[in-house]
């Protein structure tokens, strides 16, 4: 079996990699990445050791060079993380997150069904269910509901679904969709909450929480989703959509206290700040389906999976520098002062 994953040197992708190769002794895994601001090679450098694995750099959106590719590698499975994935960087620059997350997604569709792959796996995100109220715990996101969008990422994201969806019932393209909730874990890119805020506290550095601090995520230990995406790839049905999702709902604020907890910091620590434009309100994720279906469940606890974050960020603290002398280091100072 050969794999290709792209974006494989961000945060999931490289979780993905790890697992899949400890997993399977005899895959064949090729990464594609393009090494934006958030993709990192360090980050595979274990993975590079292994015969079975190989990097290539270059866009998903660059479409002869993705044909060149799928031509030369005969690609059974093609499992797409690669995406701009941040929030508020959509919000300040939305062009970059439809060209990589609809256009770098329509190149993989089109070289998928030109070279026939067995599966095309999507990765996606619940951001596309919109948000759900705060005053209403007894809702969740399931599969048949509404796309919704509420920020550029997001809408990109529901594009890059809808278009994935067209190449299955237009062309019959064995595709599948995940949609997953909030991630953490090793090598997560410190402008996401988590590792934000250990990065920061780390330093001493105030922690800027948006509004009050009262929106609602699901948080999934990243493990868990490479599991889950493991679990579709090898049994998930052609056409279908699975939510990902551990049930494990938390305010922000509830987040932040947690990591100054275990990292003995003070929550004075703690500045409220301007709220996130167009902020969604609670994402909670119904994983039935993908229980029933496929058999998975979340195995990691929040304390565990926070425990085993923070010891890794401790022990990384090489990673962590070169990030915050790179591209990085202006956008914390432009959006954090
Ligand atoms: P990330 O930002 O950490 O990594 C993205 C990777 O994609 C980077 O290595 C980057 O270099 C690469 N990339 C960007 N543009 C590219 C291009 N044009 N061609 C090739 N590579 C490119 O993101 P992540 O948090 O690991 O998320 C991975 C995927 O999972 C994304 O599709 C995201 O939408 C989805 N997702 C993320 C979460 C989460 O909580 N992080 C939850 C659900 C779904
Ligand atoms: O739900 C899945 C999504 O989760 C993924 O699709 C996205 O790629 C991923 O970035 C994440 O999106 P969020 O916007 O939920 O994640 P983020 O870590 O940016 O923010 C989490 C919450 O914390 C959100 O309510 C905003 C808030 N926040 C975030 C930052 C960066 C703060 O209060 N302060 C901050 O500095």
């Amino acid at each position: 079996m050969k794999i290709l994953v792209t974006g494989g040197a961000g945060f999931i992708g490289c979780n993905f990699i790890y697992y899949m190769l400890d997993k399977y002794a005899d895959y064949e895994i090729v990464c594609l990445d393009a090494l934006t601001y958030a993709g990192n090679l360090k980050s595979l450098t274990e993975a590079l050791k292994n015969p079975n694995f190989k990097f290539v750099k270059g866009s998903i959106s660059d479409k002869a060079f993705v044909d060149a590719l799928f031509d030369r590698e005969s690609f059974d499975v093609v499992v797409n993380f690669a995406a701009e994935s941040h929030v508020d960087r959509s919000i300040e620059n939305p062009f970059i997150f439809l060209e990589t997350n609809v256009m770098g997604t329509a190149c993989l569709l089109e070289a998928s069904k030109k070279y026939g792959v067995k599966r095309y796996h999507q990765v996606s995100t619940d951001e596309v269910y919109g948000d759900l109220p705060l005053d209403r715990p007894d809702l969740f996101f399931t599969e048949d509901m509404k796309l919704i969008t509420s920020s550029p990422y997001s809408a990109s994201k529901a594009s890059a679904d809808l278009l994935t969806l067209a190449y299955h019932r237009t062309y019959g393209l064995p595709v599948t969709i995940s949609r997953c909730s909030n991630n953490y874990g090793p090598y997560q890119f410190p402008e996401k909450l988590i590792p934000l805020m250990i990065v920061r506290a780390l330093d001493d550095k105030n922690l800027p929480v948006y509004g009050k601090g009262i929106n609602v995520r699901d948080w999934l230990y990243v493990e868990d989703h490479c599991k889950a995406i493991d679990l579709i790839i090898h049994g998930g049905i052609p056409g279908e959509v699975y939510n990902v999702g551990g049930h494990n709902e938390k305010t922000n604020i509830e987040v932040v206290k947690t990591v100054l907890r275990y990292l003995s910091k003070p929550e004075s620590l703690i500045t409220y700040v301007k709220d996130r434009a167009g902020h969604d309100l609670r994402y909670a994720i119904d994983p039935s389906k993908i229980t029933a279906a496929l058999g998975w469940k979340p195995e990691t606890e929040f304390d565990s999976g926070m425990k085993k974050t923070i010891e890794w960020y401790l022990a990384n603290t090489e990673w962590i520098d070169e990030i915050k002398s790179g591209e990085y280091a202006e956008y914390s100072k432009r959006i954090y002062g």
